[in-house]
């Protein structure tokens, strides 16, 4: 059993925390960048939010299967207008063809303005672009590889900033000016900060992961050009990538290989697929499969369950509301829905293998967080979490809390949500870049 469920032994978890390390360290050369299986980034932000942010600002949120457009007024730092609309981004759209995704994005703009501020002024705009880049300044990005849900074709290389200018353009009508382009988890950060001062760590857990943090500018070692005499920036680490390399092979199960063969991009973003939102169901999955072919677990599997995504996040979380709370119910009706038949035996089973597949995501997930608190050397650190896997699990939090406090012994930190942080930071960075841009 203890295989089929793989619990990492002490030794592993200490084994990724140094991979890790070492493959920060590595991304953040330029000589070893290539060898290294996170796509560190320099992100060009070298300051958060001072509270004095004030202005109207629009910001875009593209990441999974909802595009946002919103309208974000500050006042000293604070939101006191706030107006969104979502925008679904098809399939065909996200498979089809750059130019029919980013006129897409241009048309929901075009949209959002004419009905809502139909007056034509000129917006200053933060676009949270969800997937690794290389940034060749706060307002050019180019795509390096399209992850969780996406795959539009002749992205790859693109500056993602150009691509939605050259849409809008074709769109017409639309007076923005993109000052700023960042990842979610940039934005995570910078809304923390602005919650918390002491924020120094940004997380995404969602349908995908991600931490963005402070660095020393002196470790950046890849960055080229002038500093302009700035001690600190915000890398993106894009840690869903890490392993691609084969680093992180000791951990990896046939599970997560099954995982990895049902997903859209195939053999990238090891890290992601071990417990990212959308496959932490699927690993679970994968684990039911492997127990039912041990004889250990459902005496028959449905047609429902033998398919792939039958179980999603959402069921990780319901099942585990069911282990912590001593009931059945939430298992009852998972089952249910996925015309299972059971008996009382495989309920305790199948909430046994939901709690190690949760507690196997909060040691992997807090081995990385450890390993960046030891390295900010702060008194103090906040870290900035949003995202669905973290809101809607009901114990993530708690596990993980346990686990960087074990594993960075010494080290205060707090672990918090940081509500919105892809669209409301967007907001922010773009009122922060408003301010750099004012010095120049
Ligand atoms: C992307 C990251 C992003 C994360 C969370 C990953 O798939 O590569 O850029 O931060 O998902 O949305």
């Amino acid at each position: 059993m203890s295989s089929l469920i793989f619990a990492l032994t002490d030794e592993q978890v200490q084994r990724i925390r140094s991979v890790f390390l070492s493959e920060m360290e590595l991304g953040l050369t330029k000589e070893g960048q290539q060898q290294s299986s996170l796509l560190m980034e320099n992100t060009f932000l070298p300051e958060l939010p001072n509270g004095h942010e004030t202005g109207e600002f629009l910001a875009l949120d593209l990441g999974g299967t909802n595009f946002r457009v919103m309208y974000l007024r500050l006042e000293d730092g604070q939101f006191v207008e706030e107006d969104a609309q979502m925008f679904e981004v098809d399939e065909s759209t996200r498979l089809g063809e750059g130019t029919r995704l980013f006129d897409f994005l241009a048309a929901c703009v075009h949209q959002f303005l004419q009905e809502r501020h139909p007056d034509g002024r000129h917006f200053e705009l933060g676009f949270t672009f969800s997937f690794p880049m290389t940034q060749k300044s706060l307002d050019v990005g180019l795509l390096q590889t399209w992850t969780k849900s996406f795959n539009a074709s002749g992205c790859v290389g693109e500056d993602a900033v150009r691509m939605l200018n050259d849409a809008l353009q074709r769109r017409g009508n639309v007076n923005v000016d993109v000052v700023a382009i960042m990842n979610d988890t940039t934005g995570t950060l910078v809304q923390g900060a602005a919650l918390d001062a002491r924020c120094a760590i940004g997380v995404i857990l969602g349908t995908g992961s991600n931490a963005a943090y402070i660095e020393r500018v002196d470790r950046v070692r890849k960055w080229e050009g002038e500093h302009n005499g700035i001690k600190e920036v915000v890398v993106d680490i894009e840690w869903g990538a890490f392993g691609d390399n084969g680093v992180l092979d000791f951990v990896k199960t046939d599970v997560d290989k099954a995982v990895d063969e049902l997903s859209l991009l195939v053999h990238s973003f090891t890290f992601e697929k071990y417990f990212g939102g959308k496959y932490l169901g699927e690993v679970l999955r994968q684990c039911v499969l492997k127990a039912h072919e041990r004889g250990v677990l459902l005496e028959q599997l449905s047609e429902r369950v033998r398919t792939a995504g039958a179980f999603t996040t959402k069921h990780v979380s319901m099942l585990e509301k069911d282990t912590i709370d001593g009931t059945i119910s939430h298992c009852e009706t998972v089952l249910g829905a996925l015309e299972q038949s059971y008996s009382p035996a495989d309920l305790v089973i199948l909430r046994y293998i939901c709690a190690c597949v949760t507690v196997r995501a909060s040691v992997l997930i807090s081995a990385c967080l450890s390993v960046l608190l030891q390295r900010l050397e702060r008194e103090e650190c906040s870290i900035a979490v949003d995202g669905s896997l973290f809101k809607l699990h009901p114990r993530l939090a708690t596990l993980m809390e346990r686990a960087i406090a074990t594993l960075a012994p010494g080290r205060k930190f707090t672990l918090f949500l940081a509500e919105d942080g892809s669209g409301k930071g967007a907001g922010l960075v773009a009122a922060v870049a408003r301010r750099l841009r004012s010095r120049n």
